[in-house]
């Protein structure tokens, strides 16, 4: 099947869509991303992403009007026949668009350049999920406003493709002696029977399923606290674990090759993982029902 992609308003086969060299996003890694996951087809938290996105290019001043976003985050996954995947995604950027590179803003007459895909990605099965995963600690290397989603994420390639080569499975990137978060996802330890992330600063992307896991935790009986996590603590926490949209809830039971608590995923992760996953089937109940 030909994958069909969106770009600027158009709905056209991959391999037609083609962008400018002088893109800002190509030279100058001038935009915002969002990934938004579906669930046989049906959208989780897509608002709270596009609001995510508005609030990005708000900061970035690069004016968007997010109105189509959500007819598009459908119409892509309805277009290459996501509706029945058990799990898709549909990533969608926007840059500031197509100008002769300069390191100020261009003409207000510039428009952005609005591109998104649909694509279908797998949960692990149960078998490795529940053996974990494993992880190092990489310094953290990025700019001071990781909070917003912007699509320059060169130091999260580099802590990725660390991990990679030491054969684990994430980063935990580490600033000033604390664990902020993963190279693509949340980062959560369970200390004396609390589930600890960082807050919501500059400093970490405040992840959608972070959100929904303290909503969860909350409703679980689970106490959340939001403070830093420092490094010495990684060995010491009972379970560590990360959240975000393609890993969900993911427990991690090594860092730097030192086994975390038993070995073994933990019961307050397994606990928010069960919580996370009846979330996503309600969602998608309601979701039908409200279709008739
Ligand atoms: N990554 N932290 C970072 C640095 C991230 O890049 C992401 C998401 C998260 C989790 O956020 P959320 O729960 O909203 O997905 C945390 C996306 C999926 C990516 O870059 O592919």
């Amino acid at each position: 099947m030909t994958t069909t992609v969106y770009l600027n308003g158009e709905y056209l086969p991959k391999s037609d869509a083609h962008i400018s060299v002088d893109d800002r996003g190509f030279l100058l890694g001038d935009g915002v991303y969002e990934v938004t996951p579906f669930y046989e087809g049906v959208p989780f938290a897509l608002e709270r992403h596009i609001e995510r996105m508005r609030h990005g290019l708000e900061w970035l001043r690069i004016l968007f009007d997010i109105s189509t976003l959500d007819a598009v985050n459908r119409e892509l996954v309805r277009r290459n026949e996501l509706e029945d995947a058990d799990r898709a995604l549909v990533y969608l950027q926007v840059t500031r668009g197509a100008a002769p590179r300069t390191h100020y803003f261009p003409a207000a007459t510039v428009s952005p350049t609005v591109y998104a895909y649909a694509a279908s990605w797998k949960r692990p099965p149960d078998e490795t999920w529940l053996q974990g995963f494993r992880a190092i600690t990489v310094p953290d290397r990025r700019w001071t406003r990781v909070d917003i989603k912007t699509i320059g994420l060169l130091p999260n390639v580099l802590a990725y493709q660390a991990a990679r080569e030491a054969g684990v499975d994430d980063a935990i990137l580490v600033r000033d002696g604390v664990a902020m978060e993963g190279a693509h996802q949340n980062f959560w330890a369970v200390i004396n029977g609390k589930a600890v992330t960082h807050p919501k600063t500059n400093l970490i992307l405040p992840g959608i399923t972070r959100d929904i896991v303290v909503e969860l935790a909350a409703e679980e009986g689970i106490e959340v606290e939001e403070r830093a996590i420092v490094v010495e603590e990684l060995v010491e926490a009972e379970e560590l674990f990360f959240t975000g949209t393609t890993g969900e809830v993911r427990p991690c039971v090594e860092v730097d090759g030192h086994v975390v608590g038993d070995g073994a995923v933990g019961s307050v992760t397994r606990r928010l993982s069960d919580a996370f996953l009846r979330r996503v089937e309600h969602t998608k109940s309601m979701a039908r029902a409200a279709a008739g």
